[in-house]
């Protein structure tokens, strides 16, 4: 049987080159982190360490993912949470990307960062990105953010996982 602390399936190699797989296979992929996120995520019922099982999980498995991770909406800025990627902007304006998604409670999909006013860049090989609230009580209190070194890598596959398999799984942790 799988010990919960032991290695996993479908985790991908360490160094690839990133790549954007086909619907099929982007929901395979999803099926298999989803799988893996509930395995990791049993007996675990506080918020952070949910956040960073999921931003390990995700941005160790989709190939396309280059930084995963959450900022929490706090009074006049974003702070960042738990996150897999390059060291990133520790506080952010609402200006951005993360901002927009919060001030709306509605997801973002960037296609091309370089085109949307405001973004804030973290990582200068960034190239799109999707923004997802966390929404509680109808209050943002956070949201998951995921950065692609690849241009239009975010598509409705990507924003209906997220936002139907991978929030739910974080507020329960705040039930
Ligand atoms: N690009 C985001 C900032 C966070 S980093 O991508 C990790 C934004 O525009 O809000």
């Amino acid at each position: 049987m799988k010990n919960k602390h032991s290695a996993h399936e479908g985790m991908k190699p360490e160094i690839i080159t990133p790549y954007i797989p086909d619907a099929t296979e982007k929901k395979r992929l999803y099926e298999l982190a989803l799988k893996e996120i509930h395995e990791r995520v049993k007996g675990v019922d506080s918020l952070v360490p949910r956040m960073a099982t999921v931003s390990s999980i995700l941005k160790n498995i989709i190939p396309y993912y280059s930084w995963c991770g959450f900022y929490f909406a706090e009074e006049n800025e974003m702070i960042v949470g738990p996150y897999q990627g390059t060291a990133a902007c520790a506080n952010i304006a609402y200006s951005g990307v993360c901002g927009t998604a919060a001030k709306n409670k509605k997801t973002v999909v960037v296609p091309n960062v370089h085109e949307f006013p405001g973004h804030i860049t973290c990582d200068t090989r960034s190239n799109s990105e999707i923004v997802v609230p966390i929404i509680e009580d109808n209050m943002v209190i956070a949201v998951l953010d995921v950065d692609s070194v690849l241009l239009n890598a975010f598509d409705d596959i990507d924003k209906k996982f997220l936002e139907e398999k991978i929030i739910p799984i974080l507020l329960e942790a705040t039930n």
